[in-house]
Protein backbone atom coordinates (compact mmCIF):
# COMPACT_ATOMS: atom_id res chain seq x y z
CA UNK A 1 0.00 0.00 0.00
CA UNK A 2 1.77 3.13 -1.07
CA UNK A 3 2.55 5.46 2.03
CA UNK A 4 0.39 8.16 0.27
CA UNK A 5 -2.82 6.42 1.20
CA UNK A 6 -1.43 5.02 4.50
CA UNK A 7 -2.96 7.72 6.84
CA UNK A 8 -0.57 9.92 8.93
CA UNK A 9 0.27 8.86 12.14
CA UNK A 10 -1.45 11.75 14.59
CA UNK A 11 1.53 12.47 17.10
CA UNK A 12 -1.33 13.38 20.07
CA UNK A 13 -2.17 9.72 19.81
CA UNK A 14 1.02 8.18 19.73
CA UNK A 15 2.64 7.47 23.10
CA UNK A 16 6.37 7.42 23.87
CA UNK A 17 6.26 3.61 25.15
CA UNK A 18 4.79 2.61 21.45
CA UNK A 19 7.21 4.52 19.58
CA UNK A 20 9.94 2.95 21.86
CA UNK A 21 8.48 -0.63 21.12
CA UNK A 22 8.77 0.36 17.46
CA UNK A 23 12.30 1.31 17.57
CA UNK A 24 12.90 -2.15 19.80
CA UNK A 25 10.74 -4.56 17.92
CA UNK A 26 11.16 -3.51 14.26
CA UNK A 27 8.26 -6.40 13.77
CA UNK A 28 5.34 -4.48 14.85
CA UNK A 29 5.82 -2.10 12.09
CA UNK A 30 4.50 -5.01 9.72
CA UNK A 31 1.61 -5.12 11.78
CA UNK A 32 -1.08 -3.87 9.81
CA UNK A 33 -4.08 -3.98 12.07
CA UNK A 34 -2.78 -4.62 16.16
CA UNK A 35 -4.97 -4.98 19.27
CA UNK A 36 -3.63 -4.25 22.67
CA UNK A 37 -5.44 -5.19 25.44
CA UNK A 38 -8.85 -5.18 23.92
CA UNK A 39 -12.07 -5.92 25.79
CA UNK A 40 -15.44 -5.30 24.75
CA UNK A 41 -18.43 -5.78 26.80
CA UNK A 42 -22.06 -5.36 25.66
CA UNK A 43 -24.51 -2.88 27.94
CA UNK A 44 -26.87 -5.16 30.13
CA UNK A 45 -24.26 -8.25 29.32
CA UNK A 46 -22.41 -9.39 32.40
CA UNK A 47 -19.80 -11.18 31.05
CA UNK A 48 -17.68 -9.36 28.63
CA UNK A 49 -17.61 -10.25 24.90
CA UNK A 50 -13.91 -9.74 24.18
CA UNK A 51 -10.92 -9.38 26.69
CA UNK A 52 -7.36 -8.92 27.19
CA UNK A 53 -6.66 -9.63 22.79
CA UNK A 54 -3.83 -9.22 22.41
CA UNK A 55 -2.83 -10.03 18.32
CA UNK A 56 -0.99 -8.78 15.19
CA UNK A 57 -2.47 -9.14 11.82
CA UNK A 58 0.21 -8.52 9.40
CA UNK A 59 0.23 -6.63 6.11
CA UNK A 60 -0.60 -8.79 2.72
CA UNK A 61 -1.33 -12.11 4.96
CA UNK A 62 -4.93 -13.53 4.75
CA UNK A 63 -5.96 -14.07 8.83
CA UNK A 64 -8.58 -16.59 10.20
CA UNK A 65 -10.30 -16.21 13.14
CA UNK A 66 -12.23 -19.42 14.30
CA UNK A 67 -13.79 -20.03 17.55
CA UNK A 68 -17.34 -21.49 18.75
CA UNK A 69 -20.49 -19.98 18.42
CA UNK A 70 -20.80 -16.75 20.75
CA UNK A 71 -16.66 -16.58 21.16
CA UNK A 72 -16.59 -13.26 19.83
CA UNK A 73 -15.11 -13.35 16.43
CA UNK A 74 -17.59 -10.93 14.96
CA UNK A 75 -16.93 -8.44 17.57
CA UNK A 76 -13.19 -8.98 17.34
CA UNK A 77 -13.67 -8.25 13.17
CA UNK A 78 -16.18 -5.56 14.00
CA UNK A 79 -13.41 -3.37 15.85
CA UNK A 80 -11.58 -2.90 13.00
CA UNK A 81 -13.54 -0.87 10.93
CA UNK A 82 -15.36 0.66 14.41
CA UNK A 83 -18.56 -1.00 13.87
CA UNK A 84 -17.92 -1.86 17.79
CA UNK A 85 -16.44 -0.08 20.00
CA UNK A 86 -13.97 -1.47 21.95
CA UNK A 87 -14.35 -1.01 26.22
CA UNK A 88 -11.04 -1.39 27.06
CA UNK A 89 -7.73 -1.04 25.22
CA UNK A 90 -6.52 -0.28 21.43
CA UNK A 91 -7.13 -1.25 17.92
CA UNK A 92 -4.24 0.32 15.55
CA UNK A 93 -4.51 0.36 11.74
CA UNK A 94 -1.09 1.17 10.43
CA UNK A 95 0.24 2.14 13.91
CA UNK A 96 -2.28 4.87 13.97
CA UNK A 97 -5.32 4.48 17.19
CA UNK A 98 -8.60 4.56 15.52
CA UNK A 99 -10.47 5.49 19.01
CA UNK A 100 -9.98 9.42 18.73
CA UNK A 101 -11.58 9.03 15.15
CA UNK A 102 -13.99 11.79 14.11
CA UNK A 103 -17.01 11.04 11.69
CA UNK A 104 -14.73 11.99 8.78
CA UNK A 105 -12.12 10.15 9.61
CA UNK A 106 -14.04 7.18 10.15
CA UNK A 107 -15.62 7.35 6.64
CA UNK A 108 -12.17 7.42 5.25
CA UNK A 109 -11.07 4.67 7.02
CA UNK A 110 -14.20 2.35 5.90
CA UNK A 111 -13.59 3.42 2.63
CA UNK A 112 -9.46 1.65 3.53
CA UNK A 113 -11.66 -1.43 4.89
CA UNK A 114 -13.44 -3.39 2.46
CA UNK A 115 -16.26 -5.74 3.95
CA UNK A 116 -18.39 -8.98 2.62
CA UNK A 117 -20.81 -10.75 4.75
CA UNK A 118 -22.49 -14.40 4.40
CA UNK A 119 -25.70 -13.22 3.76
CA UNK A 120 -23.99 -10.37 0.77
CA UNK A 121 -26.53 -7.30 2.24
CA UNK A 122 -27.08 -6.35 -1.62
CA UNK A 123 -29.69 -4.25 -2.95
CA UNK A 124 -32.07 -5.77 -4.64
CA UNK A 125 -33.66 -3.08 -6.49
CA UNK A 126 -30.86 -2.51 -8.17
CA UNK A 127 -29.03 -4.11 -10.49
CA UNK A 128 -24.89 -5.80 -10.58
CA UNK A 129 -23.91 -2.56 -11.71
CA UNK A 130 -25.83 -0.57 -9.68
CA UNK A 131 -25.23 -2.11 -6.29
CA UNK A 132 -20.89 -2.12 -7.16
CA UNK A 133 -21.46 1.59 -8.34
CA UNK A 134 -23.42 2.82 -5.72
CA UNK A 135 -20.63 3.47 -3.11
CA UNK A 136 -18.99 5.63 -5.70
CA UNK A 137 -21.45 7.66 -6.08
CA UNK A 138 -21.87 8.18 -2.44
CA UNK A 139 -18.38 8.85 -2.74
CA UNK A 140 -18.85 11.85 -4.95
CA UNK A 141 -16.75 10.02 -7.23
CA UNK A 142 -17.53 11.38 -11.59
CA UNK A 143 -19.29 9.39 -14.18
CA UNK A 144 -16.01 8.09 -16.43
CA UNK A 145 -14.28 7.32 -12.99
CA UNK A 146 -17.06 5.18 -12.14
CA UNK A 147 -17.61 3.19 -15.01
CA UNK A 148 -13.60 2.64 -15.41
CA UNK A 149 -14.45 1.35 -11.74
CA UNK A 150 -17.50 -0.79 -11.73
CA UNK A 151 -16.30 -2.26 -15.23
CA UNK A 152 -12.70 -3.28 -14.06
CA UNK A 153 -14.40 -4.84 -11.12
CA UNK A 154 -16.90 -6.86 -12.37
CA UNK A 155 -13.96 -8.29 -14.75
CA UNK A 156 -12.25 -8.97 -11.51
CA UNK A 157 -15.02 -11.58 -9.99
CA UNK A 158 -15.72 -12.41 -13.37
CA UNK A 159 -19.41 -11.08 -13.46
CA UNK A 160 -19.00 -8.76 -16.62
CA UNK A 161 -21.69 -10.77 -18.49
CA UNK A 162 -24.46 -10.16 -15.70
CA UNK A 163 -23.94 -6.60 -14.91
CA UNK A 164 -27.36 -5.78 -16.11
CA UNK A 165 -28.88 -8.56 -14.04
CA UNK A 166 -30.72 -7.95 -10.64
CA UNK A 167 -29.82 -10.28 -7.40
CA UNK A 168 -32.67 -12.30 -7.38
CA UNK A 169 -31.58 -13.43 -10.68
CA UNK A 170 -28.28 -14.82 -9.64
CA UNK A 171 -26.36 -17.56 -7.74
CA UNK A 172 -25.11 -17.46 -4.15
CA UNK A 173 -21.75 -17.88 -5.62
CA UNK A 174 -22.54 -14.61 -8.13
CA UNK A 175 -24.04 -12.31 -5.63
CA UNK A 176 -20.85 -13.08 -2.69
CA UNK A 177 -19.02 -11.96 -6.14
CA UNK A 178 -20.80 -8.73 -6.73
CA UNK A 179 -20.18 -8.35 -2.75
CA UNK A 180 -16.66 -8.54 -3.46
CA UNK A 181 -16.81 -6.20 -6.24
CA UNK A 182 -18.59 -3.92 -4.33
CA UNK A 183 -16.12 -4.03 -1.42
CA UNK A 184 -13.35 -2.96 -3.61
CA UNK A 185 -14.96 -0.09 -5.21
CA UNK A 186 -12.21 2.32 -2.86
CA UNK A 187 -9.54 -0.16 -3.61
CA UNK A 188 -9.07 -1.01 0.51
CA UNK A 189 -6.18 -2.31 2.12
CA UNK A 190 -8.01 -4.65 3.95
CA UNK A 191 -10.72 -7.02 3.16
CA UNK A 192 -13.08 -8.56 6.23
CA UNK A 193 -14.90 -11.54 5.91
CA UNK A 194 -17.49 -12.63 7.92
CA UNK A 195 -18.72 -16.23 7.33
CA UNK A 196 -19.37 -14.96 3.59
CA UNK A 197 -18.88 -18.33 2.14
CA UNK A 198 -21.16 -19.94 5.27
CA UNK A 199 -24.37 -19.83 2.28
CA UNK A 200 -22.50 -21.21 -0.24
CA UNK A 201 -22.15 -25.00 -1.80
CA UNK A 202 -18.34 -26.54 -1.52
CA UNK A 203 -18.33 -25.41 -5.15
CA UNK A 204 -18.99 -22.34 -4.88
CA UNK A 205 -16.96 -22.04 -1.88
CA UNK A 206 -13.97 -23.57 -3.74
CA UNK A 207 -14.05 -20.54 -6.37
CA UNK A 208 -15.12 -17.67 -3.93
CA UNK A 209 -11.94 -18.95 -1.89
CA UNK A 210 -10.07 -19.13 -5.21
CA UNK A 211 -11.35 -15.23 -5.92
CA UNK A 212 -9.94 -14.24 -2.28
CA UNK A 213 -6.85 -15.68 -2.53
CA UNK A 214 -6.53 -14.02 -6.14
CA UNK A 215 -7.00 -10.63 -4.75
CA UNK A 216 -4.81 -11.23 -1.85
CA UNK A 217 -2.26 -11.98 -4.09
CA UNK A 218 -2.88 -9.32 -7.07
CA UNK A 219 -3.39 -6.71 -4.57
CA UNK A 220 -1.43 -7.04 -1.85
CA UNK A 221 -4.52 -6.69 0.11
CA UNK A 222 -4.71 -8.09 4.08
CA UNK A 223 -7.77 -10.36 4.09
CA UNK A 224 -9.38 -11.38 7.92
CA UNK A 225 -11.69 -14.22 7.58
CA UNK A 226 -14.56 -15.54 10.09
CA UNK A 227 -15.40 -19.23 9.42
CA UNK A 228 -16.86 -21.93 10.47
CA UNK A 229 -15.41 -23.83 7.93
CA UNK A 230 -12.08 -25.32 9.28
CA UNK A 231 -10.98 -26.67 5.35
CA UNK A 232 -11.24 -22.88 3.90
CA UNK A 233 -8.94 -22.14 6.72
CA UNK A 234 -6.61 -25.10 5.63
CA UNK A 235 -6.85 -23.93 2.59
CA UNK A 236 -6.39 -19.87 2.03
CA UNK A 237 -5.37 -19.07 5.24
CA UNK A 238 -1.38 -18.01 6.49
CA UNK A 239 -2.23 -17.90 10.23
CA UNK A 240 -5.56 -18.38 12.40
CA UNK A 241 -6.38 -17.22 15.97
CA UNK A 242 -8.58 -19.57 18.24
CA UNK A 243 -10.95 -17.09 20.14
CA UNK A 244 -12.90 -19.06 23.34
CA UNK A 245 -15.54 -16.64 25.67
CA UNK A 246 -13.66 -13.63 24.43
CA UNK A 247 -10.17 -14.32 24.67
CA UNK A 248 -6.84 -15.93 22.62
CA UNK A 249 -6.53 -19.53 23.35
CA UNK A 250 -4.09 -20.51 20.46
CA UNK A 251 -2.37 -18.42 17.17
CA UNK A 252 0.09 -19.01 14.87
CA UNK A 253 0.52 -20.39 11.43
CA UNK A 254 -2.09 -23.12 10.23
CA UNK A 255 0.25 -25.05 9.29
CA UNK A 256 1.26 -25.51 12.59
CA UNK A 257 -2.14 -24.92 14.48
CA UNK A 258 -3.75 -27.29 12.41
CA UNK A 259 -0.61 -29.79 13.02
CA UNK A 260 -0.51 -29.47 16.30
CA UNK A 261 -3.60 -28.12 18.41
CA UNK A 262 -2.74 -27.45 22.10
CA UNK A 263 -6.04 -26.47 23.39
CA UNK A 264 -8.95 -28.93 23.81
CA UNK A 265 -11.33 -26.35 21.57
CA UNK A 266 -9.07 -26.49 19.02
CA UNK A 267 -8.93 -30.37 18.79
CA UNK A 268 -12.96 -29.69 18.52
CA UNK A 269 -13.24 -27.48 16.14
CA UNK A 270 -10.66 -29.54 14.07
CA UNK A 271 -12.46 -32.66 14.28
CA UNK A 272 -14.26 -32.39 10.90
CA UNK A 273 -11.27 -32.07 9.18
CA UNK A 274 -10.09 -35.55 11.19
CA UNK A 275 -9.88 -39.12 9.58
CA UNK A 276 -12.96 -41.11 10.73
CA UNK A 277 -13.10 -44.77 11.39
CA UNK A 278 -15.29 -46.97 9.49
CA UNK A 279 -18.69 -47.47 11.45
CA UNK A 280 -17.96 -51.24 12.19
CA UNK A 281 -14.17 -50.61 13.74
CA UNK A 282 -15.68 -47.64 15.39
CA UNK A 283 -18.71 -49.71 16.96
CA UNK A 284 -16.14 -52.03 18.29
CA UNK A 285 -13.96 -49.86 20.22
CA UNK A 286 -13.62 -50.09 23.89
CA UNK A 287 -12.77 -47.54 26.29
CA UNK A 288 -10.22 -50.60 28.24
CA UNK A 289 -8.38 -53.85 26.08
CA UNK A 290 -11.37 -56.79 26.81
CA UNK A 291 -8.19 -59.20 26.84
CA UNK A 292 -4.36 -59.65 26.76
CA UNK A 293 -4.55 -60.08 22.69
CA UNK A 294 -6.51 -56.84 22.11
CA UNK A 295 -5.06 -53.91 19.99
CA UNK A 296 -4.46 -50.13 21.09
CA UNK A 297 -5.96 -47.83 18.36
CA UNK A 298 -4.20 -44.60 18.16
CA UNK A 299 -4.67 -41.30 16.19
CA UNK A 300 -1.04 -39.62 14.98
CA UNK A 301 -1.40 -36.10 13.59
CA UNK A 302 2.05 -36.15 12.19
CA UNK A 303 4.09 -32.96 11.07
CA UNK A 304 6.59 -33.78 8.11
CA UNK A 305 7.14 -37.08 6.59
CA UNK A 306 8.31 -39.86 8.63
CA UNK A 307 9.74 -42.91 8.15
CA UNK A 308 6.73 -45.01 8.65
CA UNK A 309 8.79 -48.46 8.71
CA UNK A 310 10.91 -47.10 11.66
CA UNK A 311 7.69 -45.59 13.42
CA UNK A 312 5.96 -49.09 13.10
CA UNK A 313 9.23 -50.71 14.73
CA UNK A 314 9.51 -48.60 17.16
CA UNK A 315 5.68 -49.19 18.39
CA UNK A 316 6.27 -52.96 18.53
CA UNK A 317 4.35 -55.58 17.94
CA UNK A 318 1.88 -55.71 14.68
CA UNK A 319 0.85 -52.15 13.29
CA UNK A 320 -1.93 -52.15 11.22
CA UNK A 321 -2.89 -48.87 9.02
CA UNK A 322 -6.69 -48.35 9.62
CA UNK A 323 -7.06 -45.10 8.17
CA UNK A 324 -4.29 -42.52 6.63
CA UNK A 325 -3.27 -39.31 4.78
CA UNK A 326 -0.80 -36.55 4.19
CA UNK A 327 -2.45 -33.34 3.22
CA UNK A 328 0.06 -30.16 2.39
CA UNK A 329 -0.48 -26.83 4.15
CA UNK A 330 1.44 -24.12 2.59
CA UNK A 331 5.06 -25.69 1.69
CA UNK A 332 3.96 -28.22 5.15
CA UNK A 333 3.40 -32.06 4.72
CA UNK A 334 1.02 -33.22 7.67
CA UNK A 335 -0.28 -36.77 8.39
CA UNK A 336 -2.53 -38.50 10.02
CA UNK A 337 -2.79 -41.96 11.07
CA UNK A 338 -5.20 -44.54 12.33
CA UNK A 339 -3.47 -47.34 13.84
CA UNK A 340 -4.02 -50.73 15.50
CA UNK A 341 -1.42 -51.38 17.36
CA UNK A 342 -1.72 -54.98 18.44
CA UNK A 343 0.88 -57.48 20.36
CA UNK A 344 3.54 -54.75 21.62
CA UNK A 345 5.88 -55.05 24.69
CA UNK A 346 4.52 -51.53 25.31
CA UNK A 347 1.67 -50.90 28.19
CA UNK A 348 -1.18 -48.49 26.92
CA UNK A 349 0.60 -45.49 28.12
CA UNK A 350 4.49 -46.09 27.06
CA UNK A 351 2.83 -46.60 23.55
CA UNK A 352 1.49 -43.52 23.86
CA UNK A 353 4.62 -41.96 25.01
CA UNK A 354 6.41 -43.61 22.42
CA UNK A 355 4.31 -42.35 19.15
CA UNK A 356 4.69 -38.41 20.63
CA UNK A 357 8.32 -39.17 19.72
CA UNK A 358 7.08 -39.43 16.25
CA UNK A 359 4.06 -37.38 16.69
CA UNK A 360 2.97 -33.76 16.75
CA UNK A 361 -0.57 -34.81 18.58
CA UNK A 362 -1.35 -38.71 19.75
CA UNK A 363 -4.90 -39.97 21.36
CA UNK A 364 -5.96 -43.72 22.21
CA UNK A 365 -9.17 -43.49 20.31
CA UNK A 366 -9.43 -46.94 22.03
CA UNK A 367 -9.21 -50.56 22.12
CA UNK A 368 -10.14 -53.55 19.90
CA UNK A 369 -10.75 -57.30 20.66
N1 LIG B 1 -25.07 -6.29 19.88
C1 LIG B 1 -24.91 -7.11 20.92
N2 LIG B 1 -25.50 -6.86 22.10
C2 LIG B 1 -25.31 -7.68 23.16
N3 LIG B 1 -24.54 -8.77 23.13
C3 LIG B 1 -23.93 -9.07 21.98
C4 LIG B 1 -24.08 -8.26 20.81
N4 LIG B 1 -23.34 -8.81 19.81
C5 LIG B 1 -22.78 -9.90 20.33
N5 LIG B 1 -23.11 -10.06 21.63
C6 LIG B 1 -22.66 -11.15 22.53
O1 LIG B 1 -21.24 -11.16 22.52
C7 LIG B 1 -20.75 -12.49 22.47
C8 LIG B 1 -19.87 -12.65 21.24
O2 LIG B 1 -20.68 -12.52 20.08
P1 LIG B 1 -20.09 -12.59 18.60
O3 LIG B 1 -21.21 -12.26 17.70
O4 LIG B 1 -18.88 -11.75 18.54
O5 LIG B 1 -19.70 -14.14 18.51
P2 LIG B 1 -19.25 -14.99 17.25
O6 LIG B 1 -18.01 -15.70 17.66
O7 LIG B 1 -19.18 -14.13 16.04
O8 LIG B 1 -20.44 -16.05 17.13
P3 LIG B 1 -21.07 -16.74 15.81
O9 LIG B 1 -20.09 -17.81 15.40
O10 LIG B 1 -22.34 -17.33 16.33
O11 LIG B 1 -21.27 -15.69 14.79
C9 LIG B 1 -21.96 -13.40 22.49
O12 LIG B 1 -22.18 -13.80 23.81
C10 LIG B 1 -23.08 -12.50 22.02
O13 LIG B 1 -24.30 -12.91 22.56
MG1 LIG C 1 -20.24 -14.08 14.24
Amino acid sequence: MSQARALKAPTAHSTPALATEQVLRPEVNQAHVRFIGLGKTYPGQGQPALHGIDLNIRRGEIFGIIGRSGAGKSSLLRTINRLEQPSQGRVLIDQVDIAPFDENQLVALRRRIGMIFQHFNLMSAKTVWQNVELPLKVAGVGKPERQRKVRELLELVGLTDKHHVYPAQLSGGQKQRVGIARALVHDPEILLCDEATSALDPETTASILELLRDINARLGLTVVLITHEMAVIRDICHRVVVLERGAVVEQGEVWQVFGAPRHDVTRTLLAPLQARLPASLQASLRASPGSQSAAVVLRLQLVGEPQLSELFTDLGGTVRLLQGGIETIGEHALGQLILAVRGSPLGTAQLLERARRWAADVEVLGHVD
